[in-house]
């Protein structure tokens, strides 16, 4: 099932062996179970220990340091390690996660753990760090997301086990998104925009039973303890890819997804394809656009007067930032910020102060008129194609 490359099969060699020696097992988890069971290429490598994996890797360092990846289970030198180095990134107590870069690759560490939701929406309070795997699957979004692998020393070698409770392994030969309980939209609604992402990647779908979990949440969702970061955070992710983003917007509104944080929107479905061109036109990430088009107060339109010179149409433009006018094309349909931003935002004058100096102009007022004038001739002589 997971096809590592030499490189990798020997760090988890070394982590299963000193796993057992521990007594402690180690798990994959999450996304990059999913993925290895559907064929994908796998992204991040993450472990999760059960128990505190600040300790494992600590732990795993010292016992490198004095020689534990050299000699293999036999007491014999391990022909397969002549290096084997281990450089902690980061760590951070309270969820007790550790990164650490093993030979260069970077693998993110976490403890299994609870989590409990006090409000609908908010981050969640975690608790019993340490827990038994079964424990912390149940804490888990979609059942194709709480397979766990278990990775185990037998006879010298790796081994992976599957552990399946919830029967993601089904759900993803049937391409369905299921939740582990009936409250969990309730606990943690950015779980509805995070389906939304499986299903345009992977065009998994809801099951009928999550259909009508998040259609009841929906109806009377309660916001008083969002964390609207999260839901950002989730909704960065979705639309990062530009590919998606059309179809994410499109979604998120015939289907009302836009209620987990607000009861009307102000944005617009006929939006979305100026919004998609003008990340391309405005050389901007498309997320960034739609943020802002989702969470901030939207522009007013600027919309240059009819028969407007050029100048008029840089004067009207220039102190506007990239996303601004990016958001005067996409909403107002409006195409003088693109020609504003392609052929005028650049042009500067033929000559400059300096230029003006030496033929005699002063340092003042009339000098600044003469360059606005120089700007104002160049600019007007630009064609409108
Ligand atoms: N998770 C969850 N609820 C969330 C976010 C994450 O239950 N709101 C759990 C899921 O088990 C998920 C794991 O945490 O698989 C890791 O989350 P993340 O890295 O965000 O996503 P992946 O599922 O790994 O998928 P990918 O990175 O491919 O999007």
């Amino acid at each position: 099932m997971f096809n590592f490359c030499k490189e990798i099969e020997i760090i988890f060699n070394i982590i299963a062996r000193y796993a057992q020696k521990e007594s402690t097992p180690v798990y994959f988890v999450g996304g990059m179970v999913r993925d290895a069971l559907m064929g994908q290429d796998i992204g991040d490598i993450d472990i999760l220990v059960e128990g505190s994996a600040i300790d494992f890797v600590k732990g795993l360092k010292e016992a490198c340091d004095n020689g534990f990846a050299r000699i293999n289970v036999h007491g014999a030198q391990n022909p397969l390690i002549d290096r084997f180095f281990i450089d902690i990134k980061s760590v951070h107590e309270s969820f007790n996660t550790i990164k650490a870069q093993i030979n260069g690759i970077e693998i993110d560490f976490a403890s299994t753990r609870e989590e409990d939701y006090p409000h609908s929406g908010c981050l969640p309070v975690v608790k019993n760090i340490g827990c038994p795997i079964r424990v912390d699957l149940k804490r888990r979004d979609f059942t194709i997301n709480a397979i766990a692998t278990r990775i185990l020393m037998v006879d010298n070698t790796v081994k992976y086990e599957l552990i399946d409770i919830y029967n993601g392994i089904e759900d993803i030969k049937q391409g369905k998104l299921r939740v582990l309980h009936d409250k969990s939209y309730n606990d943690d609604p950015t779980r509805v925009l995070r389906g939304l992402d499986f299903n345009l990647r992977f065009n998994f779908t809801f099951s009928n039973s999550d259909k009508n979990l998040i259609e009841n949440f929906l109806k009377s969702p309660d916001r008083t303890g969002l964390s609207l970061d999260r839901v950002k955070l989730t909704l960065k992710k979705l639309f990062s890819s530009a590919n998606r983003a059309k179809a994410a917007y499109e979604n998120i509104l015939l289907k009302k997804f836009y209620k987990i944080w607000c009861d009307e929107p102000e944005f617009k479905l006929e939006w979305v394809q100026r919004l998609v061109e003008s990340a391309k036109i405005f050389n901007l990430p498309s997320e960034e656009i739609f943020l802002k088009v989702f969470f901030e107060n939207l522009p007013a339109n600027l919309n240059a007067a009819e028969n407007s010179s050029n100048y008029e149409i840089y004067n009207l433009y220039k102190n506007l930032k990239t996303i601004d006018l990016a958001l005067q094309y996409a909403i107002f349909d409006d195409k003088n910020p693109i020609f504003y931003y392609e052929k005028l935002k650049d042009i500067k004058p033929d000559l400059t102060g300096d230029d003006l100096l030496k033929q005699g102009y002063k340092q003042g007022k009339a000098l600044g008129e003469a360059l606005s004038r120089l700007l104002e001739e160049k600019l007007n002589s630009i064609p409108r194609s």
